[in-house]
């Protein structure tokens, strides 16, 4: 007897016709015609039934504050940051919450159940961090947030940071964050990367930095990053984010570093509708696309992973927390557009995102939490396609979010009736 038993269900593998059997919270089995009966039945109707999406690299202290006190209007990385340094003395910790949830709201619809998010620690208050701690324990049910303790404005430039950065850890931030290419010098960068290393090794932490957001194809802390990982043994444990300036960088330099990334077990991420938003405002024509090298780190067996970054904030006017939209934007920035690279970039935001945030008992095997979304499409590539409709989101195996199935009504003489954009797939043998 199982709770609840998913039906006919395709697995992002390419798996079909699977049934998934829930007891207690828990994935006990999944297998073809799967006896016994169920509290409840959700049958896919050989749709497809992923493991829920991962958001690895977010800003949830700003999320949903476009406009507040302005907007960026010339779009450039150094604005946004400035607009944000002009609302951060405005911000209570009661604004930053009710912004947090209602994005955790809407993250949940859309299938949306892990976030990891950059929080800012350059603020005496530390009203961010305070606010993010609370809400990390009001989501905890359904999403599993994990908080990176973030110099926005730098660990050595800002004053006060280091400490302020010690005092977030202690306060219970999760990981150790950072913005080497934000500081005054190359050097102070250099030193910034060494540093917080440390505090991660010391302290037996994850660290996830901000690392080398520019076009400068001298931007070079992922070099750093990548040997202080591997003197200390950080590897699987640490990841550059954004990772930009490598779009620029000197091929022959790019052929070492590769490999160095790969032995030092650090993880990438990158941020397509941010990276493709933001970089290359320097250049007249041609425009570089500015998004780090993914096809090249993947085939150096390094996890690579695609972040939202931001949603409706002072860097990003758009977006709703759809992870397929993320997915896309990486799969055409990227050309990704083969049917196996396809499918990494769905993986680039299921799978390789929940290992850099390193969560347990994530997946669709037996012993995995019961957590999985149910999509309007019949593989994965389709999924990107079509931004699928999830028609159901479960969590602990309890529906936690139903969306209705996207059909139209067409009125055409001769034509169907009603259009189904999942219908649309190619028929495969
Ligand atoms: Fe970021």
């Amino acid at each position: 007897m199982f709770d609840v038993k998913i039906t006919d269900a395709t697995l992002p593998d390419g798996r079909t016709g699977i049934d998934i059997g829930v007891k207690s919270g828990q994935i006990v089995a999944v297998e073809h015609k799967l006896g016994g009966d169920a509290g409840e039945i959700i049958d896919a109707g050989g749709l497809l039934v992923s493991p829920p999406f991962v958001d690895c690299h977010f800003h949830m202290d700003a999320t949903l504050s476009v406009g507040q006190p302005r907007f960026n209007e010339s779009g450039r990385l150094l604005d946004g940051i400035r607009i944000w340094g002009e609302l951060k003395p405005l911000l209570t910790h009661e604004a930053v919450i009710d912004r947090a949830l209602r994005y955790c709201d809407l993250a949940v619809t859309q299938g949306l159940l892990a976030i990891r998010t950059h929080v800012d620690i350059c603020d005496e208050r530390l009203l961010g961090v305070e606010a993010l701690l609370e809400v990390k324990k009001r989501v905890a049910p359904y999403i599993d947030l994990q908080l990176v303790a973030f110099p926005q404005d730098g660990y050595y430039r800002y004053p006060g940071a280091v400490d302020l950065l010690k005092r977030a850890l202690d306060l219970g931030v999760d990981v150790v964050g950072g913005i080497p290419h934000f500081e005054r010098t190359m050097a102070d960068g250099t030193a910034s990367v060494r540093a917080l290393c440390e505090i991660a090794a010391e302290r037996g932490l994850m660290i996830d930095l901000h690392c080398d957001e520019t076009d400068d194809p001298l931007s070079r802390h992922i070099e750093t990053l990548a040997f202080e990982s591997l003197r200390l043994g950080l590897g699987g444990r640490s990841t550059g984010s954004h990772l930009t300036s490598m779009h620029s960088m000197d091929n022959y330099y790019v052929s070492k570093l590769l490999p160095l990334i790969a032995e030092a077990g650090v993880a990438a991420i990158a941020n397509p509708l941010i990276n493709i938003g933001i970089q290359g405002r320097h250049d007249t024509y041609p425009k570089r696309r500015g998004m780090t090298r993914v096809p090249e780190l993947l085939a150096h067996g390094v996890t690579v992973a695609f972040g939202h970054d931001c949603v409706m904030d002072p860097w990003y006017s758009l977006g709703q927390g759809d992870m397929l939209e993320v997915a896309s934007m990486g799969l055409h920035v990227a050309q990704m557009t083969s049917r196996t690279a396809m499918r990494q970039c769905f993986a680039a935001v299921t799978t390789e995102p929940a290992k850099i945030l390193n969560l347990k008992g994530y997946g669709l095997d037996v012993g995995c939490k019961a957590d999985m979304v149910l999509l309007q499409a019949v593989d994965t590539i389709e999924a990107i396609r079509l931004k699928a409709t999830r028609l159901a989101v479960i969590k602990g195996g309890k529906v936690i979010a139903r969306t209705p199935n996207r059909t139209s009504a067409l009125h055409l003489a001769g034509r169907p009736a009603r259009v189904d954009p999942a219908s649309y797939a190619p028929k495969l043998d």
